[in-house]
């Protein structure tokens, strides 16, 4: 079985889409061993729970010293004892360490074509915002590993989503949820999964 942990922190629609893929078997042999968020309050630890997997909080108000906190990230993920770590929405910086520790074997979903719209500050409505400041009539999803540079790793997958006249920041980030977001990070589990097997 290829061990997943899925680092959250807010709605969860993506580590809901996992789920689904998961249970529809376009995900195959894979199971989520931990859901891990630094926020209590995350609606995707709810989800998780809901499903019967096993959560994890690991929160800053809890930790404030940056050290300690990114020491008590790495446990909680090798615990978990994971193939490959998917960060679906998780808005913390990944401790270097972590980084060196599961090197191309960290994921993340990123909702813009990169290397447009993305590094320090570009997270959530900011990357749509940012978009339709631009006036992009295409944007779209990445996933890629994740390096010690902020969205600089390799690319994996990445899907194009129209932008539309009337857009709004919102509106823009459920359409590329929904036609990109939501179909590439499952395609790329079961990615990972599979090379592994044959590995
Ligand atoms: C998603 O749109 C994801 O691409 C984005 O946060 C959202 C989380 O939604 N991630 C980033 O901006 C990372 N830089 P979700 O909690 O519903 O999956």
């Amino acid at each position: 079985m290829f061990r997943i942990a899925v680092l959250v922190s807010g709605g969860g629609t993506n580590l809901q889409a996992i789920m689904d893929a998961i249970e529809q078997k376009k995900i195959t042999d894979t199971e989520i061993a931990v859901v891990i968020s630094n926020n209590a309050d995350a609606y995707a630890l709810t989800r998780a729970k809901n499903a019967g997997i096993a959560t994890k909080c690991v929160s800053r108000k809890e930790i404030p010293d940056r050290d300690a906190y990114d020491a008590a990230l790495l446990s909680a993920v090798d615990e978990a004892k994971v193939d490959l770590v998917v960060l679906a929405g998780f808005l913390v910086v990944i401790p270097e360490a972590m980084i060196r520790a599961y090197r191309n074997r960290i994921i993340n979903i990123h909702p813009s074509l990169i290397p447009s719209f993305c590094g320090t500050g570009y997270y959530g409505l900011k990357v749509h915002e940012a978009a339709l400041k631009r006036g992009v009539k295409v944007s779209g999803a990445t996933v890629h590993f994740v390096d010690e540079g902020t969205d600089t790793g390799p690319i994996l997958l990445q899907k194009a989503v129209e932008v539309k006249e009337d857009d709004t920041p919102e509106i823009l980030q459920r359409r590329i949820m929904e036609e990109a977001e939501w179909i590439l990070l499952p395609q790329a589990i079961q990615l990972l999964a599979h090379q592994s097997r044959e590995s």
